[in-house]
Formats: C-alpha cells, sequence, structure tokens
C-alpha cells in the first residue's frame, strides 16, 4: 500500500519569510507539493505515530494539496492526521489545534493575503509543536534537503472524504476530519467577555466583518452572528472562495476600499474590520476613523486588562522594529517588558514561550497574544469588541483618549514596489556605509542622534540575526527606517517607515502625511530615493 517513488529536485524550494510561496502552476509542476511535503518530512525527527494537523485557508489546488499531504503522512509513520473539515482552517486556528491536541505540528497551505486562483498564488508551512512557523534552523534543513531528494513516500489509496466530519484509519493511521470552528470559537469565548459584547450589540451597537471571501468567513458567521447575536448580514463575503471571488484578501484601505468607504460614510456603523486570506491579519475602523495596526496595538495592550483572558495583566509587548513606537511608551507606564524584534512573526515565538510578553504586533496589519503561536486577525477584532463593551465609548473617542494620555506617534509606510534589486540594494549599502557620520549632523532642522543597521540577539536561543533595517534616529524620538521587504516576488520592494512623536493634544488632528512632511524630505535627502530607484513618488502609501 505504501509506495516509493523516485522524484528529481526543484532548486527553488526555498521557503520565505512565511513558507513556500510560489504561482499555482509551479506547484503543479510533476512532484513538486511531493517533494516539498517529502523535505519536510525528512527534516524532522521523532514523529512517528504522532499526530500531524492539516488545513488550509481554501485556495485554489488546496484540497489536491491536502489529499496529498494525508496519503504521504500515513506513509511516513504519522499516527494520525487531523484535518479541517473541507480541508479548511486559519492559520490562527490551526496553531490552537496543534496547541490543545499537543500534535507534533502542522502543514499550513497557504499564501496568506495574496490572491488565489489557477494563475495565482498557493503555499506550503509547516508549523512546529508549540504552534508556531518553524524556526530558520528547520526552514534551511527543509531547502537543503529538497535540493538533493530523490523519492517520497505516499500511500496509495483513495481520496478522503474531506466533507464528512468523524475518523476512519487508512494505512495504518487515523484520519480525524474536525469541525474546522469549533475549538477556535471556544477558546475565542474563553477569552473574552461575550456576555457583554453580546449586550453592546443588543443595544443597536452596529458592526460589520468582512471576510472578503476568505478562510475567516466560517469563523466569523459562528463567532459573531451565532454565538454573540449580531444581526445575519454583520458578516459579508463569509464563503471562502478558491479564488477569493477575484479580489486580493488583503485587509487594507486599497484592497478593502468598501468597507473603508461605508465606514467614513453617514450613517457608517459603531465597528468595522476585515481579515486575510488564511485570517491572520486585521484591519480595525471606527465610525470615521481607520486605527494604524501599530496604534492598534498600543491601544489592546493598554486595554487588554479589560478582558477576562487578560485580567491579571500582561507580561510584556513585542513588537516587529519598523512598527511604530506607541506600544512601548504603553509598557514603560504598565511597568512591564517591551522587546523590539526583526519583522517577521517567528521572532515572537521564544518570547510568547517564556511568558515574556503576553501581546505582540507588527505594522504589517498583525496583532496577537500569547493565546496562539501566530497572528490573529478575529482575536484582535474580538479583543477590540470587548473594550468598546467595556468602556462604553466610540472607536474614535478611545484612540483620542489614548493619544491625549501617551502621545501620538503619527506614523506611515512608503513602498516602493519591485524597483530593480541592485538598485535596492546599493541604496541600502550607502545608508549603511554612512552610519558613523550621520549621529550629530541636521537634515533641515531635525537633528539625527543616532543611526544604526537594526540587529537582533534573541536571549532565549542564543540566535542573532543582522541587517534588519537601517534606522535613523532623530531628536524627540522621530524616526525613519529603512529596509527591504522579505516577501516580494519580483524585483524588491523598498520600504520607508516614518514616524513622529507628537506630545501636544492640540496637534493631534493633523494629516499625518503633512504631519511626517519634513521627515518624508528628509528620507528623500537621505537616501536619494528618486535618483537611486528612479521613482518620483511611493507606489503605496499606508
Ligand atoms: C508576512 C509576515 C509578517 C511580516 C509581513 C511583511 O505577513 O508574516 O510577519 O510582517 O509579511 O513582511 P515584509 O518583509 O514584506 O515587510
Ligand atoms: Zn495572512
Amino acid at each position: 500500500m505504501i509506495k516509493i517513488v523516485p522524484t528529481t529536485p526543484y532548486q527553488d524550494q526555498k521557503p520565505g519569510t512565511s513558507g513556500l510561496r510560489k504561482k499555482v502552476p509551479v506547484f503543479q509542476q510533476p512532484n513538486y507539493a511531493e517533494n516539498f511535503i517529502q523535505s519536510i518530512f525528512d527534516s524532522l525527527d521523532g514523529y512517528q505515530g504522532k499526530t500531524l494537523v492539516i488545513g488550509g485557508d481554501g485556495r485554489f489546488y488546496n484540497r489536491e494539496v491536502i489529499q496529498t499531504a494525508i496519503k504521504m503522512a500515513a506513509a511516513n509513520g504519522f499516527g494520525k492526521v487531523m484535518v479541517g473539515q473541507g480541508g479548511i482552517l486559519s492559520t490562527p486556528a490551526a496553531s490552537h489545534i496543534i496547541r490543545k491536541y499537543k500534535a507534533f505540528g502542522g502543514i499550513i497551505l497557504s499564501a496568506s493575503h495574496n490572491p488565489g486562483g489557477p494563475t495565482e498564488d498557493f503555499g506550503i508551512k509547516y508549523n512546529i509543536g508549540n504552534g508556531g512557523p518553524a524556526p530558520e534552523k528547520i526552514t534551511d534543513a527543509i531547502y537543503v534537503r529538497s535540493k538533493v531528494i530523490d523519492a517520497y513516500k505516499i500511500a496509495n489509496i483513495p481520496d478522503i472524504n474531506l466533507d464528512r466530519i468523524g475518523s476512519q484509519s487508512i494505512a495504518g493511521m487515523t484520519v480525524s476530519v474536525i469541525d474546522p470552528v469549533e475549538d477556535y470559537a471556544n477558546l475565542m469565548e474563553s477569552l473574552f467577555d461575550f456576555p457583554a459584547i453580546r449586550n453592546l450589540l443588543n443595544l443597536g451597537f452596529r458592526i460589520v466583518f468582512d471576510a472578503m471571501h476568505a478562510v475567516t468567513g466560517p469563523y466569523a458567521k459562528e463567532i459573531f452572528e451565532n454565538r454573540l447575536g449580531a444581526p445575519l448580514g454583520s458578516v459579508r463575503n463569509f464563503v471562502p472562495l478558491p479564488d477569493f471571488g477575484g479580489h486580493h484578501p488583503d485587509p487594507n484601505l486599497v484592497h478593502a476600499k468598501e468597507l473603508y468607504d461605508e465606514m467614513m460614510g453617514d450613517n457608517a456603523p459603531g465597528f468595522g474590520a476585515a481579515s486575510d486570506g488564511d485570517g491572520d491579519r486585521n484591519l480595525i475602523l471606527g465610525e470615521g476613523i481607520f486605527v494604524t495596526p501599530s496604534d492598534s496595538l498600543a491601544i489592546l495592550a493598554a486595554n487588554a486588562n479589560l478582558a477576562p483572558g487578560y485580567s491579571s495583566g500582561i507580561s510584556g509587548i513585542a513588537r516587529s522594529m519598523p512598527t511604530s513606537q506607541a506600544a512601548d511608551r504603553v509598557a514603560a507606564r504598565l511597568g512591564v517588558n517591551m522587546f523590539e524584534t526583526p519583522t517577521g512573526w517567528k521572532f515572537f515565538g521564544n518570547l510568547l514561550d517564556e511568558d515574556l510578553v503576553t501581546i505582540c504586533g507588527e505594522e504589517s496589519a498583525g496583532t496577537g497574544s500569547s493565546h496562539v503561536r501566530e497572528k490573529d486577525g478575529l482575536w484582535a477584532v474580538l479583543l477590540w469588541l470587548n473594550i468598546l463593551a467595556v468602556r462604553g465609548e466610540s472607536v474614535a473617542d478611545i484612540v483620542r483618549q489614548h493619544w491625549a494620555t501617551y502621545g501620538r506617534n503619527y506614523y506611515s509606510r512608503h513602498d516602493y514596489e519591485e524597483v530593480d534589486a541592485a538598485a535596492a540594494n546599493s541604496l541600502i549599502e550607502a545608508l549603511r556605509n554612512r552610519l558613523d557620520t550621520l549621529p550629530g549632523t541636521m537634515i533641515g532642522h531635525l537633528k539625527v542622534t543616532a543611526a544604526d543597521d537594526f540587529a537582533y540577539h534573541d536571549k532565549i536561543d542564543g540566535s542573532v540575526s543582522k541587517n534588519q533595517g537601517i534606522r535613523i534616529l532623530f531628536e524627540g524620538g522621530s524616526r525613519i527606517v529603512f529596509r527591504l521587504s522579505g516577501t516580494g516576488t519580483s524585483g524588491a520592494t523598498l520600504r520607508v517607515y516614518i514616524e513622529r512623536y507628537e506630545e501636544d493634544c492640540m496637534k493631534h488632528d493633523l494629516d499625518t502625511q503633512e504631519a511626517l512632511a519634513d521627515l518624508i524630505a528628509a528620507a528623500e535627502s537621505i537616501a536619494d530615493i528618486r535618483s537611486r530607484t528612479g521613482r518620483d513618488t511611493p507606489s503605496v502609501i499606508t
């Protein structure tokens, strides 16, 4: 029943920030997915007889690869596979299932917020037993293995019925098709004050959640409409579609524009939110206000104790380096730990495992906590609703009060996408060469106090990650960060993160780009962005 199939290696199976992501036709090449999955198994030790969790975001090619992965898990000696019904598991739900059932690890099929469909993106990612993305030493080993692999093992059996919940035995292994939503919804109910949120909704407070035809649809239906009693229709685009309805399932102001326009218009609901393809990102909107991910992190951390799951306080906060320093002020006031890590959720794993931090966040629309080891879109939405229910104030009031208490960190990211990779690298290199001479100099009327190339020393596992972004710090707490994206697929994406701290609450209502104008000019004068990239303006401003 077990077949050993000879194969030829591919040389391009290097996992990126979040697993292996390629276009569907690349994955459809002979044995492409099989090679990668076998390379994962070959890089792990001690899984014989143990449990593997498998699920994906429902995108095109999800079901095919899930069948393959189940048959290969059986052939390789796993004792059990837990797979979400219909092949569905959001990324945070998969993380929870791995943790709850003490699985050996999990395979998550997703390309996150990238479009899906026959010519769009697909991805395979391995998560370890703590529920979080595999660390670099494992992803490096997978890549090394994938370049020389010459055979894979697969059980020669018919396809599993993924739509019927229940267990069966195949090729000596148990396959359990599980409800993808229930355990996760129970976890959310254990963390948040559902009666208070239900009461808020009963009083007529309107919410809208846009699932973007991606994986959070069934989760949001169950949680917001069934368990919390939001009126039918509060959850939109809730059927996961293989091509996300032809849309780009990225919850930002461009791809969730309809929701944004509604929230900025007359008769807007009190709260609007969205999540991405695999359910780990979030977009938070109030009536007439967009809450930046950096502000959201700070506000959630400052108010987390209002939710039952965090009522005894938080141990600390971690943010990725380019995320604004708003959260640092909250940590200082609460007297808890604050960590600054490189971009990428995997850097939070050790801090969470050691309980050095409880809440983590990134400027790229990811927020989460120690409840799982992935960022979690619905978690962020529910914590916001819990805070709104307890405080009885609007989103805008809560944000304004936060700024009044802590000051406002005006923040914006300017992206230059698909620029020439050599030009982008030399721009960063040129900045690196000037790091020693910048401190003490004036750029316009701004004085540089420090400049460095961010390096992170993980005190828990001793690893060091260098060259994580150029930081230029100015007097008064303003900051410019230059960094190249690690998730782009063509050319290079230069990201320029600009931040200015404003304590005076009379100056908290400025237009963000205007408030940052002198720093934006300084970024140009320090880095020569125009002449080096040939671009007059950023391709995206967030
Ligand atoms: C993915 C990762 C995040 C990261 C984001 C942006 O979503 O999971 O941790 O912040 O990509 O990465 P980039 O390298 O493109 O700035
Ligand atoms: Zn995602």
